[in-house]
């Protein structure tokens, strides 16, 4: 399969595919998305392929406007719709429970979905006009640092999905904080873009789960993750390595946004340096730094998936 490379301008086009059951990568505020048809079992299944991703790790389904969340939830509890009311479009990721509609495939089996309406006006005209609500991972292969460029995703993707759009490099650089309604609690079951202290400021306490180091009760959250080729080092510096080691390092000049903005990017091109090792810090854990020391810890452990 030849992937092609389309312009902004090309949405008609992108839609005509995710209507036809194939694949897109979509640009979103946060990263890639590999785009299929949310309702199409067949496009869904093609998304874990594309991927080799296991079928045990569920899905977002992107919508454009908040009308559209009640084709995929069930309903809307009043605490979601107060967050979603001030977050969205934007990268926080809800989950409800789901309409029977959404297949299993896309949910992994759970009675729950997780639903995210993405602040990039190209995508959402996409969804828009491909008349569907559109499953999204992120477009990279599994286990692999995510895409934060057209280019990255090409890296990871070319010739198995049938086109990416071009929307340059995404603003926040990290993907969405997922924070689940179906209990009567809230649960953040991944730090992301959106920092949990404000998320708290509107709704109030919400739960954790799922980090680093504790029990992984997200499906999906293997420990694992985010991960380049070459092995990554959160504290180590030159001198522990013998001489001639080749060290590679991941640039984290600037504020917490810019460094999240920069992560993926900075980790795929020093990666590709064919170096031996690479060296990072983890930053403040404050904001959007507890998601940027999630993906630094996940892309530097050693554990097996
Ligand atoms: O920013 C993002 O969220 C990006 C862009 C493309 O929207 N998407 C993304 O998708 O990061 P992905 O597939 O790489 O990560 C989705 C994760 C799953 O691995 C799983 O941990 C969690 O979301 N998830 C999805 N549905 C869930 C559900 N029903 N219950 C619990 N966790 C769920
Ligand atoms: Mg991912």
């Amino acid at each position: 399969m030849r992937t092609r490379l389309l312009t902004e301008y090309q949405t008609e086009i992108a839609a005509k595919i995710i209507r036809n059951g194939s694949l897109v990568a979509i640009p979103t505020e946060t990263v890639y998305g590999l785009g299929g048809d949310a309702f199409n079992p067949t496009a869904v299944a093609k998304i874990f392929e594309a991927k080799n991703r296991p079928s045990f790790d569920p899905l977002i389904v992107h919508i454009a406007d908040f009308e559209q969340i009640y084709t995929v939830a069930e309903n809307v509890p009043p605490l979601a719709q107060k967050l979603i009311e001030k977050c969205w479009a934007g990268p926080l990721t809800i989950i409800l429970k789901k309409k029977k509609e959404i297949p299993d495939l896309v949910s992994a089996g759970l009675d729950t979905v997780g639903i995210r309406m993405p602040n990039n006006e190209i995508t959402r005209e996409i969804i828009r006009k491909s008349q569907t609500a559109i499953a999204a991972p992120s477009a990279n292969l599994f286990g692999h640092t995510s895409p934060t460029s057209a280019k990255a995703v090409l890296d990871d993707l070319d010739g198995r999905i049938d086109a990416v759009i071009d929307g340059g490099n995404c603003k926040v650089g990290l993907e969405s904080t997922i924070i689940s309604f179906a209990k009567n609690t809230p649960v953040c079951y991944r730090y992301g873009g959106l920092d949990l202290e404000y998320i708290e400021s509107i709704i109030g306490k919400v739960e954790r789960a799922g980090f680093h180091g504790e029990e992984d009760v997200a499906p999906g959250r293997s420990l694992r993750h985010y991960a380049p080729n070459t092995p990554l080092y959160l504290d180590k510096k030159e001198s522990d390595f013998p001489e001639g080691t080749k060290i590679g390092y991941i640039n984290q000049d600037g504020d917490l946004y810019e460094i999240a903005k920069n992560l993926y990017s900075e980790i795929r091109n020093v990666d590709d340096k064919n170096c031996d090792v690479i060296l990072a810090h983890l930053v403040e854990e404050k904001g959007i730094g507890m998601a940027i020391n999630d993906r630094l810890r996940r892309a530097a452990t050693t554990q097996p998936t």
